[in-house]
């Protein structure tokens, strides 16, 4: 697989429109499965996508059409052992299943329809012990559950996560909403304590977005994971405005992880070439 971004064909299925900024998304994941599976080449790998999509997408205004995150882990030259995708619009979910038994029926692959986080156990109970995994959380917004993620971390000896973490498009642009009780805010951190911590903040200026995006990661350090500081997550700006929109962020138990993330941050950018 060379570095560079992956074409599908229009097969009149469902392809979702989306901002040019996803290419920079679809960089960093291919690069990462790339690196991570061959790397982990003689253990069982597992990959799964819980906001797994329709398995295409069209950069608006182009008329290319993209590989999804999920077609993208499927292409890569050392493939996963498995592969779990949940995707809870039904339209959506269709398509990636065609798309899948049409291109990649030599796969081992589990595809849940609805929301990944009433199916936990069923994505639990589908991957081996002694697997490595690597599950990438790609939402539209804040709005997930970090308890979903804890339970899936407890189900193998060794679970990476790759999350997208929309605190600059979501969480910065609704403050005052995410200060309340019982906010989105509080499920996807896995507690309400946050909110102390933003008032006593010594820096009445910090911003909300990097706030959020250290929480996350204390939030993922409370559960054993190893610390990623917020100059290992990858920024994703707008292409014309240059406006943060997220974070890429992995998260990991092992050293090893955070060496081949630092590799794949570096030539993430499509000009250089790793492999
Ligand atoms: C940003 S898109 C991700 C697309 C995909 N990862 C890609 O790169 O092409 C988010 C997807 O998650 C789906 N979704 C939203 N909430 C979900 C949930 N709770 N569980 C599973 N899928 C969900 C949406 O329908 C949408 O297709």
């Amino acid at each position: 697989m060379k570095n560079e971004t992956l074409f599908g064909e229009d097969d009149g299925l469902c392809i979702p429109a989306v901002g040019p900024w996803t290419e920079d998304k679809f960089d960093l994941i291919r690069l990462y499965c790339q690196i991570f599976s061959t790397a982990m080449k003689k253990r069982t790998r597992v990959y799964i996508d819980l906001y797994a999509g329709s398995g295409l997408c069209r950069i608006e205004s182009r008329s290319q059409v993209l590989l999804g995150s999920p077609l993208i882990a499927l292409s890569v030259d050392a493939p996963f052992d498995r592969y779990i995708f949940s995707e809870s619009n039904p339209e959506r979910f269709s398509a990636l299943q065609t798309r899948v038994a049409g291109a990649f029926s030599d796969k081992r692959t589990h595809l849940i329809e609805g929301g990944f986080e009433e199916h936990v156990e069923e994505i639990c109970a589908a991957i081996p012990d002694n697997a490595l995994v690597l599950c990438f959380v790609d939402p539209f917004d804040c709005n997930f559950d970090f308890r979903g993620l804890e339970k899936i971390s407890e189900s193998a000896k060794g679970v990476d996560f790759v999350c997208l973490l929309a605190l600059q498009m979501d969480a910065k642009r609704n403050v005052q909403h995410y200060l309340q009780p019982n906010s989105k805010v509080d499920r996807m951190l896995g507690n309400i304590t946050w909110r102390d911590r933003w008032n006593a903040r010594s820096n009445p200026r910090e911003d909300f977005a990097k706030f959020l995006a250290k929480e996350f990661a204390d939030s993922m350090l409370g559960i054993g994971y190893l610390q990623t500081h917020l100059h290992q997550m990858k920024e994703v700006k707008t292409h014309d405005k240059n406006v943060p929109l997220y974070y890429l962020a992995m998260f990991s138990k092992h050293p090893t992880a955070f060496k081949l993330w630092e590799e794949v941050l570096k030539y993430s950018n499509p000009q250089r070439s790793l492999f």
